[in-house]
């Protein structure tokens, strides 16, 4: 009973959300736009009562895809003032093969759109018509991961870097702090339109938004040119999460070309790369602390903090069984104590943990998603139960929020969720957790 009023209640935030130009915004006022990965996980949602919206969702994204192949983070499909920085700052156009149709960003997001196609077909009750749609539209997503292998890996290790923490998704992490004391920004002044809705203690500082802005113009000087800012921008990461997202979706587009039949070469090419990333890979497990970890390509230093992210290689089949128990074993040890939900996008037990600060500690829906699939991968069939229990019962209890609180008691006597509500993720992932 509860599961389908809750089915019901995230088919409304879906439907609200909506917007005539044939997208999903994430959360009203705060992401006034389309988000790349939001995007993704919303299709996901949708394909389980409105096939034609899911399909226009993922369309209306790769409509945006510039002609090298990239697809930008933001899509700026109208004007909208409630949001900073928008595309007067971005400026994409700088980039000579931008989209000559929308105005973005110049930086990415995770590459999920390959295994969203194969979510869809999964969900998609007309198999032979999800198909059809999948042959017209997977060479886009296959372009996408030529763009990565051919101007994100610069040492050829398989492994793709990021050059904004904004390109990561997990923003606001603890992870990028050593980075940001690499650098010293000028105090720019600007007005800050996210903490008008959302309370700014769970929201970044002043400061963190001058380096977030930094890191953008120093990409802007040099016309968002990718040789360019691989050989200059002070924020080089290879980031565990995003990579497992690209190989998660190589093995989609490995399937569904298998289902489509007749793209031997591609499919080979994709297998080269997978096993390239795959082995890269390795460079990323830290044995000591049992964790995937994030690379900083520009200082040569692992950054040694145990996040959400360092799980998410599960969901991709990266670790083999062993690594997967030492990942379990972290997982319940640092962050599965009975008084807390899982998984807090942050070690709980260290000191920079935040539980109500955006990345710095609070669950997040998709984080769950993606390791309760993990989990299932890998036979830890109780973990995963767990989180998607308390996934559910996180949303029913404090709303659809953009984040929660990972400590089953925090003293609020009118407790919510924290960041944006009515959030379009949250209810999308909500949908398929329930249903599945
Ligand atoms: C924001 O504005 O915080 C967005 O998450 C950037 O992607």
């Amino acid at each position: 009973m509860i599961h389908k009023t809750l089915i019901n209640d995230a088919k409304k935030v879906l439907n609200a959300n909506f917007q005539e130009a044939g997208f999903t915004i994430p959360s009203k006022g705060l992401y006034p736009f389309q988000w790349k990965w939001d995007s993704g996980f919303i299709a996901i949602g949708l394909s389980y009562y409105n096939i034609a919206k899911a399909k226009l969702e993922v369309e209306t994204l790769l409509n945006a895809q510039w002609n090298n192949g990239f697809i930008p983070h933001i899509i700026f499909h109208k004007e909208n003032d409630s949001y900073f920085p928008g595309a007067d700052f971005h400026c994409s156009e700088l980039h000579p093969l931008s989209s000559k149709k929308h105005k973005s960003t110049g930086m990415t997001q995770p590459p999920i759109t390959g295994f969203v196609l194969k979510e869809m077909y999964r969900i998609a009750e007309d198999k032979e018509d999800m198909l059809q749609f999948i042959q017209k539209h997977i060479d886009k997503v296959y372009e996408n991961h030529l763009y990565f292998y051919t101007n994100r890996d610069p040492f050829n290790e398989g492994l793709m870097y990021i050059y904004h923490n904004w390109e990561s998704g997990t923003d606001n992490s603890p992870v990028w702090d050593d980075i940001w004391k690499t650098m010293d920004p000028p105090e720019y002044a600007f007005e800050r339109k996210d903490t008008t809705h959302v309370n700014a203690s769970q929201r970044p500082s002043k400061r963190e938004y001058d380096y977030y802005l930094h890191l953008i113009e120093i990409a802007k000087k040099h016309k968002y040119d990718d040789e360019k800012i691989a050989k200059i921008s002070p924020f080089l990461v290879q980031d565990p999460l995003f990579n497992a997202m690209l190989i998660k979706s190589n093995e989609a587009l490995i399937e569904l070309y298998d289902l489509l039949g007749g793209e031997g070469a591609k499919k080979l090419v994709i297998q080269q790369w997978q096993q390239k990333s795959k082995k890269g890979f390795k460079k990323l497990f830290d044995a000591e602390l049992g964790a995937y970890i994030h690379y900083d390509l520009r200082n040569k230093r692992p950054i040694r903090h145990i996040t959400s992210s360092s799980f998410s290689p599960l969901f991709a089949g990266i670790p083999d069984v062993e690594k997967a128990k030492i990942l379990t074993t972290t997982m319940l040890e640092k962050f599965g104590g009975e008084d807390k939900y899982l998984c807090a996008s942050f070690d709980p037990t260290n000191d920079k943990f935040n539980p109500k600060k955006y990345w710095r500690g609070p669950v997040w829906i998709n984080m769950n998603w993606m390791l309760y699939y993990g989990l299932k991968r890998y036979d830890y069939k109780e973990l995963a139960d767990r989180i998607k229990k308390d996934s559910i019962e996180l949303i029913d209890r404090d709303g659809f929020f953009e984040y929660f609180d990972c400590r089953k008691e925090n003293g609020e006597p009118n407790r919510t969720g924290y960041g944006g509500g009515n959030f379009s993720w949250s209810a999308a992932l909500i949908i398929d957790l329930l249903k599945n």
